[in-house]
């Protein structure tokens, strides 16, 4: 990420203003939560050229190779509940996917909670962490890999991941793509912050989930179960119908995760 072409295309009232930026570096969570703790500003953002350790959710690792990609942490503070602080991982996808429609003119979907996905395959991957103080949030940190020039994939993940030039042939701006997403990002969050809820978004987001009106399998800790995906809550849950007792359920993210029937969509 070039310091000085995101600097010139940013349009933002705070998220971005201060970038704290690394060639290379281990996961630009683990310095964004650092910064956090040394009094970096809300909407402060790391980026990296490389990590050594990117981080995936459900401690997956995140493959990272060098001036391909977008790295990017922001860091929050939001004055919200910690329970509340999942909900801003749906508010990225949805900020993600727009800015991506933005930049490429290509139209994404998500899959719940906060996979970005094109053609069936990811492009996008969010990581949301938080510090709790005296039982309040003291800070967020938002984690956004977006895979976009990379042209080859390892082995594991062929099926899986593709990148935005594999699908719209074309390179693509990191810093552009960055900033739009920040854009997006600032203006749903300060809707966000005031209402505290996903309301104004479901729709949006439920337009754009891939699983909507899927069958889905779901995986808990206990074991596994299928449904149909019938939607989103105001909070963020998914709303899956059981299959077998025609249950209308809601999964929260931080507990389970949802595959296909037949694979990961
Ligand atoms: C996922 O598993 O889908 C989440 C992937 C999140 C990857 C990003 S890349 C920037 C930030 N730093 C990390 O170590 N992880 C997140």
């Amino acid at each position: 990420m070039d310091r000085e072409r995101f600097e010139k295309r940013l349009r933002t009232e705070y998220f971005g203003q201060t970038l704290i930026r690394y060639e290379e570096t281990d996961s630009t969570n683990i310095r964004a939560k650092a910064a956090a703790k040394n009094g970096a500003p809300d909407g402060a953002v790391v980026t990296a050229q490389r990590q050594t350790a990117g981080r995936g959710r459900r401690g997956r690792q995140w493959d990272s190779p060098a001036g391909k990609n977008i790295y990017m942490t922001i860091i929050l503070r939001p004055d919200m509940e910690p329970d509340k602080a999942p909900m801003l991982t749906l508010l990225t996808a949805c900020a993600a996917v727009r800015a991506v429609e933005r930049a490429c003119r290509i139209r994404g979907s998500i899959k719940w909670p906060n996979d970005i996905v094109l053609n069936g395959k990811k492009i996008c991957g969010i990581l949301t962490e938080m510090n709790i103080k005296d039982r309040r949030t003291e800070f967020v940190i938002v984690g956004i890999g977006v895979n976009c020039n990379q042209m080859e994939f390892p082995e594991e993940l062929r099926q899986k991941a593709t990148s935005l030039k594999r699908e719209c042939g074309k390179d693509i701006e990191r810093e552009e793509l960055a900033c739009l997403l920040l854009e997006e990002l600032e203006g749903l969050y300060e809707i966000f912050e005031r209402e505290q809820s996903l309301a104004f978004i479901k729709e949006e987001y439920e337009a754009r989930l891939v699983n909507y009106r899927q069958r889905v399998c779901v995986l808990e800790p206990g074991g596994e179960w299928k449904g149909t995906a019938q939607g989103i809550t105001e909070t963020g849950e998914l709303i899956v119908k059981d299959g077998t007792t025609g249950e209308i359920k809601t999964v929260s993210s931080g507990e389970v995760s949802v595959r296909g029937i037949y694979g990961y969509i």
